[in-house]
């Protein structure tokens, strides 16, 4: 008996010990850098949603995410938004869906692009910050990434941000890339482009983040006056008890 409840011990450490590990090894093989993206910046948010909806929403739905919502948390008219962001002629009132059928996206890619919609909290923004700028042309010659290896996602961005190899040390150890032709933008202003579509991805992962947080500040400091309050009306209650 008791040697059993020893291996069942043994058994739960064991499992404890190793839960790191596992989740560590399914993680992206290189160390990620800092998105340092803020979602409360409106003018940030509209220019990632603008680079969305012309390099992304071609392949990946929002199925979240309404055009009205976008609309009002944006700080933009309506008319606005349809003018400016919809390209498909969807109405207002619906939820950020693309035209390209699952079976055919299936055929070309060999895999469905996934719905970005929760993809900010699953990965987390500095995942999306490194994987959208590690895209490098390989030895070979194809199109590779080094945050998802042999990825069948396009390097949509190529434009750009220009073309680039991995550089290798003797040791055969990843250190950087090497820019062999120029994009449109400089590698800041790629950065900062990368940035506003991870800010993008990051409201509309939980579009009531900013709102949830002014709600906290205000339910803290209401408790702190009440506790003020609280503890003046304990002391008129108690003042005459002996
Ligand atoms: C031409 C179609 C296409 C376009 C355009 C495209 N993607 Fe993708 N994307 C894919 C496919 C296909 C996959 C699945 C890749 C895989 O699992 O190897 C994918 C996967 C992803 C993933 C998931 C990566 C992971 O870890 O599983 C993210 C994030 C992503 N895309 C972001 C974007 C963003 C942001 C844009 C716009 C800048 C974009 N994609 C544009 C086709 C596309």
């Amino acid at each position: 008996m008791l040697d059993q409840t020893r291996k069942l011990l043994a058994f739960v450490v064991a499992a404890v010990m190793l839960t790191p590990a596992v989740s560590l090894a399914a993680g992206p093989s290189i160390p990620l850098d800092r998105a340092n993206n803020d979602v409360r910046n409106v003018a940030s948010l509209q220019r990632g949603a603008r680079l969305y909806m012309n390099f992304c929403l071609g392949c990946h739905s929002a199925q979240f995410m309404r055009w009205n919502r976008i609309a009002q948390d944006l700080q933009l008219t309506e008319e606005q938004v349809m003018t400016n962001l919809m390209f498909t002629g969807e109405s207002i009132h619906d939820t950020m869906q693309i035209a390209m059928p699952a079976a055919d996206s299936e055929v070309w890619f060999g895999k469905v692009p996934p719905d970005l919609s929760l993809i900010s909290r699953s990965r987390g923004t500095d995942y999306l910050y490194t994987f959208l700028r590690t895209f490098y042309v390989d030895e070979n010659g194809n199109s590779n990434n080094k945050v998802l290896e042999m990825t069948s996602m396009p390097n949509v961005l190529w434009e750009l941000q220009g073309l680039q190899r991995a550089v290798y040390d003797e040791n055969g150890d990843w250190t950087g890339f090497e820019r062999f032709r120029e994009g449109s933008m400089t590698p800041e202003q790629f950065d900062g482009a990368v940035r506003d579509i991870v800010n993008f991805l990051d409201y509309v992962g939980e579009p009531i983040q900013v709102e949830r947080q002014r709600i906290g500040v205000m339910v803290i400091a209401f408790l702190l006056v009440f506790l003020v309050l609280s503890w003046l009306f304990k002391r008129e209650v108690w003042r005459n008890v002996k």
